[in-house]
This record gives structure tokens, C-alpha cells and sequence, in this order.
């Protein structure tokens, strides 16, 4: 799980970035847009105050960052939002990131997604080397599904979805459990990801911002009462290996995998690899945290040459693990960052 360095003097001379608990981190999740357009009950509030556009990094600058991150061994890009594909010419920025794709210097370039404008761009995501996308959607139900994203509609996503697989993008579908809402939805999801060939990933509902939506401590549904009630129908075994990430894997019978994030477990903090820049191009070490680092005040002032030094120091304060505690689920905001805000 862990690289063992003699010291980090010896992980800050090597290219790769290294923490002081011997995590490298490899993976960098990269919210271009703090918008999106959907209102999901459980993520921001109806009306959802967003960034003013001066703040937001230009392409050009989310660019530099995404390429000198990739130049100090960040092998992972995960494109997220708000809503990524609202960003106007985001397909630019898949197109420059995808010189990194055929260097060898980057494994993978992905995104999340809610899916809403996946048809018309899956086709050209595809060219540009994305091979895997995260859909995020939590129903099936298409009055439920316009019901929870207040604005959101099913139908344009599901064809988003076979957009996506025909042009030959492997969809892994996230999906928020909640309790009240979905619950009776699992065999659904489970049946029609199976039946369609989708991973599928459920995802404990956290404490991150204010929703505005009361009921969001009367949505959590613990992920092991899911998984018991899985288990009433389906033979299901553990998957051993993990993605790095908070993923914990189980298989049925059928082969079928499923996926569980429990965010406000500390399980996967040892082994995390990843951290997060915001569309103002603020670094984030852990999700759960405030601590961070304004990257753009850096490119914006110091420059370029900068970068290295805040990246490298802001990678070894990353702290060794999460702020969350369940019972702040009580309180209007756990977290006063939006998950729209950091990307998921
Ligand atoms: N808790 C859990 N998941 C959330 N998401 C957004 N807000 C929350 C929250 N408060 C999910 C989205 C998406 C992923 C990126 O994060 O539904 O699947
Ligand atoms: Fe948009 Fe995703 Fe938040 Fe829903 S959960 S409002 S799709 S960012």
C-alpha cells in the first residue's frame, strides 16, 4: 500500500510528488466549472450561487496546471465539475490534455458526468483518448429523476449513456443511495447496470454544503444495510483489489460488480493517492479538509516557475486524514464546500 521512501527529502528529489506519510499522489481530479445544470437535492441548494467567471481558471491555465501536475507523476486526470461538458469549449481541454495520453506520461484521462450533454460529446471524448466515464445518476424513475435534479430530465441521460458505450467508452454509473428516495430502486439499478454492462458504484451521501434540502440526514442510508439487503438476493463475494481510491468492491454471481463509497469511513485515508483543484484553481489535499492552496494567485502572480515549489509544498502538508464525523450530518453543513465546488 505503501511506497516506502528513506525520507522525504529523498521523495521531493525524485520526479514523483510525495507526501509526508510516503502517499504519492498520482491521481489529480480537476473541477473545471463550478456550474451545472441540474439542482440534485442532495448537492446544492435551488438557488445556487455560483463562481463570478474572473475567478474561474481559462482553459489555457487549467492546461498549465493539468500538464505540470502530469510532469511531476501525476499518471490519473479526472475531469469533474459542477457539470464538466456545461464548460464552453471543455472538449478543447480534453484535446490538449490528450498530448499527455500519447506521450505515455499519462495512464488515463476521464471524466464524471451527470450525463445531460454526454450524446452530443461522447463520440469526440472518445477520440481524444478518454476510454472510461463516471454517469452519475440515481434513479431510473423519470419523475423521480426530474423530481431529485429539480431541472434534470432521464431521457437525454440514458441516451448520453448509449452515446457513450457506442463509441465505445466503458460508463461505470454512480449512484448516491438514499434512503426514502432510491431504496427502492436497488434491485432496479443493479438488474438494468447488469443487464446493460455498467459498473455501478453507490455512494453514502455526505455532509457538503448546504442543499437546502432538510431531509438530508433522513436520506443517509448506511451502505452496509444496502449491502445486506443486496445480499437477500444476490451470492455476493469480495473483490480484493481497490483502485487506490474509496472504493471497496464486492462481485455477484453473475459476475456483475459493484462498487461502495462510504466517504465518512477513515478505511481508505492510508492508501489515498489523490487531491483536487477547484475551477479557481484552488489545490485541495483531502476532500474533507479546508486546507488548500490558491494555485491561481500563484500562476497568476508569481508565474509559471512557481507551480513546482507550491505544489510540492502544499503535497506535503496533505493531511493524514478526513474532518468528517457523522454526527455533523445533524448540522446544516458539515462541510461548507459544495461537492460542485471541489468535484466528486
Ligand atoms: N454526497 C454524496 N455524493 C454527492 N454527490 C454530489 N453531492 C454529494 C453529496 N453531498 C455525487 C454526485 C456524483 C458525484 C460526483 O458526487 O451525485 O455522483
Ligand atoms: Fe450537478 Fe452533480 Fe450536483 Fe447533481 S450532484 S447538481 S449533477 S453537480
Amino acid at each position: 500500500m505503501f511506497q516506502h521512501q528513506s525520507s522525504f527529502a529523498e521523495g521531493s528529489r525524485c520526479g514523483v510528488l510525495q507526501d509526508r506519510f510516503c502517499r504519492s499522489v498520482t491521481y489529480l481530479r480537476v473541477s473545471v466549472t463550478d456550474r451545472c445544470d441540474f439542482r440534485c437535492a442532495y448537492c446544492m441548494s435551488e438557488r445556487m450561487r455560483f463562481l463570478p467567471r474572473r475567478d474561474l481558471l481559462s482553459l489555457e491555465e487549467l492546461d498549465l496546471l493539468c500538464s505540470t501536475f502530469v510532469s511531476l507523476g501525476v499518471r490519473k486526470l479526472r475531469i469533474t465539475g459542477g457539470e464538466p461538458l456545461v464548460r464552453r469549449d471543455i472538449l478543447g481541454l480534453f484535446r490538449a490534455l490528450s498530448r499527455h495520453l500519447d506521450s505515455g506520461l499519462l495512464a488515463e484521462l476521464t471524466l464524471t458526468t451527470n450525463g445531460s450533454q454526454l450524446a452530443r460529446h461522447a463520440a469526440d471524448l472518445a477520440a481524444c483518448g478518454v476510454r472510461r466515464v463516471n454517469v452519475s445518476l440515481d434513479t431510473l424513475d423519470p419523475a423521480r429523476f426530474a423530481a431529485l435534479t429539480r431541472r434534470g430530465s432521464l431521457g437525454p441521460v440514458l441516451d448520453g449513456i448509449r452515446a457513450a458505450t457506442r463509441a465505445g467508452l466503458r460508463v461505470k454509473i454512480n449512484t448516491v443511495a438514499l434512503w426514502g428516495v432510491n431504496d427502492d430502486e436497488l434491485f432496479r439499478l443493479v438488474d438494468w447496470c447488469g443487464g446493460e454492462g455498467h459498473d455501478l458504484t453507490f455512494i453514502e451521501v455526505m455532509p457538503m454544503g448546504e442543499a437546502g434540502a432538510e431531509d438530508r440526514q433522513g436520506w443517509f442510508w448506511p451502505l452496509d444495510e444496502l449491502r445486506q439487503r443486496l445480499a437477500t438476493r444476490h451470492h455476493l463475494t469480495d473483490v480484493a483489489e481497490t483502485s487506490g481510491g474509496p472504493a471497496r468492491y464486492v462481485r455477484l454471481e453473475t459476475g456483475q460488480r459493484i462498487g461502495f463509497i462510504t466517504p465518512l469511513s477513515h478505511r481508505f485515508c492510508e492508501s489515498c493517492n489523490r487531491v483536487r483543484l477547484t475551477s479557481a484553481g484552488e489545490l485541495f489535499t483531502c476532500l474533507g479538509r479546508e486546507d488548500r492552496t490558491d494555485l491561481r494567485a500563484v500562476l497568476r502572480g508569481a508565474g509559471l516557475a512557481a507551480l513546482e515549489p507550491a505544489i510540492r509544498a502544499a503535497i506535503r502538508a496533505k493531511p493524514q486524514g478526513h474532518d468528517f464525523d457523522h454526527d455533523r450530518l445533524a448540522q446544516s453543513s458539515g462541510c461548507v464546500r459544495h461537492m460542485n465546488h471541489t468535484g466528486g
